[in-house]
């Protein structure tokens, strides 16, 4: 097996795809896997069933994406360790962390709405502290669900307006309009605006975005009603879909194909493409018309910045002397 001489961070590693993914990419050989996720004994708890897997722990970082101090504290602390040489060169970022909130709206401790909060706002600036530690050639998966695209998946809830500010900061009147799977479509259709502009303001990059596919068996359903989980775990109700052509994919193999955009370089030499996992096979396909707006995107990119405190960099932030690049 080769030696780890590569970091990759993946975020929400604690269940669901992030940690199948994480577990591919440490068993891949010659990755560090760097799990980040909230709950401590969550973090715990995925390093050992990793270990038991592979025979090695992999490190582990608290991040909280619904705390703008979390997600700073979190950016030191990737910092130091890679510039302590305790983590080999920063060469990938999965931003895999996201959640459904369903019932009552919630709120981030700084005040924004917790699925915008979470799946768009804390990712872009997680995304922005990490970018100065990257060493070129890396990768950067965001990723977002077929959900966004009202001419697929996301015809029951089709995303809202793309207007970071009234979706960061709604009044109590659009909360209680407003679904919780509209506030996740929404959030990711954030998500491919916000992946498609990072690879435009940095083309030293390969940023992909990259759609899991229905995937039952995860924790992203954990606060629907209990009526709509119950319908989603019948095998019954699988085999419809099925006969219906709604194809589900299983947790190991949309977890594989996440981790395949990195250890196996599956578009490195382009960026900006949309992949979708279907089956067990990765394949490039367009996201929704207007996830490729990009005055839309520029527009969310620079209000995201407001909302998190981010001060604008130049657009090519990634040092390629950072280390003596593995
Ligand atoms: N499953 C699908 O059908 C499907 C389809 C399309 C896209 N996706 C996307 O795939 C990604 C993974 O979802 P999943 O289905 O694997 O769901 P999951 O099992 O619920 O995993 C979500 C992960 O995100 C973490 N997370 C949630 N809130 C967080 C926060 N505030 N800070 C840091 N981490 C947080 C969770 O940690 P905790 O365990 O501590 O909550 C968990 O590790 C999500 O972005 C989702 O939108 C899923």
């Amino acid at each position: 097996m080769a030696a780890e001489t590569r970091t990759v961070i993946v975020t929400g590693a604690t269940s669901g795809l992030g940690l199948r993914c994480a577990g591919t990419l440490a068993a891949s050989g010659g990755w560090t896997v760097l799990l980040a996720a909230r709950d401590p004994a969550k973090l715990a708890a995925a390093a050992e069933r990793i270990e038991m897997d592979i025979g090695r722990r992999c490190p582990t970082l608290k991040l909280d994406l619904a705390s703008l101090t979390s997600i700073r504290k979190a950016g030191e602390e990737c910092a130091r360790r890679l510039d302590s040489g305790e983590l080999p060169p920063l060469r990938a970022l999965v931003n895999n962390a996201g959640l459904q909130v369903h019932g009552p709206m919630q709120r981030t401790g700084d005040g924004f709405e917790l699925t915008f909060g979470v799946n768009h706002l804390g990712t872009f600036l997680f995304t922005q502290l990490v970018l100065p530690l990257f060493v070129s050639p890396a990768r950067v998966v965001v990723v977002t669900s077929g959900t966004h695209d009202p001419a697929d998946d996301g015809r029951i809830a089709p995303p809202l307006a793309i207007d970071a500010t009234a979706l960061a900061l709604p009044g109590e009147d659009d909360a209680r309009r407003l679904s919780g799977m509209k506030r996740y479509t929404t959030s990711k259709l954030a998500n491919i605006l916000f992946a498609y502009e990072l690879a435009r303001r940095h083309p030293e990059l390969s940023v992909a975005a990259f759609d899991p596919g229905p995937t039952p068996d995860t924790g992203l359903v954990r606060t629907a009603p209990a009526l709509v989980r119950g319908l989603l775990a019948s095998t019954m109700v699988r085999r419809v879909l099925g006969l219906a052509g709604i194809q589900l994919n299983t947790v190991a193999g949309s977890g594989d194909a996440m981790a395949r955009l990195v250890f196996d370089e599956v578009g490195w030499s382009a960026s900006g493409r949309h992949y979708q996992a279907k089956g067990g096979r990765l394949v490039e396909r367009r996201s929704s018309a207007l996830s490729y707006d990009a005055a839309l995107a520029a527009k969310l990119w620079g209000d995201s910045e407001g909302l998190t405190g981010v001060v604008p960099q130049p657009t090519s932030s990634v040092g390629p002397d950072r280390h003596d690049a593995a």
